[in-house]
């Protein structure tokens, strides 16, 4: 799997990362799939093909990017703290609480993509993340003080499944971080975000270039 994201990705600076004037306010490098790497143009079938579910490992999403961003910007929230990333795709939020001085940061997904592209991406930014493969979702919440999530709430009944958890961590007095950029099903829009972005998307995925994000604490 290592293998396949070398070979279809490109090691890149996460865009959505970038200070209001193009430049990057922290490098954070993710292979990341482009208009030079064949999955790019890959289409489901071809995907099928090579036995691979949508490549959610090949792209930092603009509700992640809004968290990862936040985390940077904020360090103190994870500084010091354990923190699971879950629903990591390519880890990129995890790689941002780490880079900010998290005691410990452990990544989740149920796409195994996801473990390679995570752990290559942490090897790439000197950091190192723990991973749990699987479903959390059909257990407790595990023993962590932070729990981060980026770009959940595309499919009904994954958002659904999801705010339940997230819902039960924050009662048991875990910080949850939510980010979301107005996808069908966040559910979050009567409370106020704690923090909002302009986000830098590729058109071909999101079909704008900038979609504004916004990160909420449940
Ligand atoms: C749009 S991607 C977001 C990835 C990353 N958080 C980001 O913002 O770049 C959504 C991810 O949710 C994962 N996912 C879906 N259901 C999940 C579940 N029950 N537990 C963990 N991850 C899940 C998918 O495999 C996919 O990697």
């Amino acid at each position: 799997m290592k293998a396949f994201i070398r070979a279809n990705t490109r090691l890149l600076p996460v865009a959505g990362l970038c200070d209001g004037r193009g430049g990057i306010r922290q490098e954070l490098l993710i292979w990341q799939a482009d208009e030079i790497t064949p999955i790019w143009s890959a289409t489901e079938a071809d995907l099928a093909r090579e036995g691979l579910d949508p490549p959610f490992w090949a792209f930092p999403w603009a509700g992640g990017q809004a968290v990862a961003r936040l985390i940077l910007d904020r360090p103190e929230l994870v500084r010091g703290k354990r923190v699971l990333d879950i629903a990591a795709g390519s880890g990129m939020i995890a790689i941002a609480a780490a880079t900010s001085g998290a005691a410990e940061v452990l990544a989740n997904d149920i796409d195994l993509m996801c473990e390679a592209a995570t752990l290559l991406n942490a090897e790439a930014n000197g950091v190192t993340i723990s991973w749990r493969g699987g479903d959390l979702l059909q257990g407790p919440p595990p023993e962590v003080d932070v729990i981060l999530a980026g770009d959940i709430f595309y499919q009904k009944q994954m958002a659904e499944r999801f705010l339940d958890w997230l819902g039960r961590a924050a009662a048991q007095d875990v910080d949850v971080y939510a980010g979301d950029p107005g996808r069908a099903y966040a559910p979050l829009g009567g409370s106020a975000p704690i923090a909002e972005y302009d986000i830098e998307t590729t058109a071909d995925l999101e079909s704008v270039t900038l979609r504004r994000s916004r990160v909420w604490k449940l």
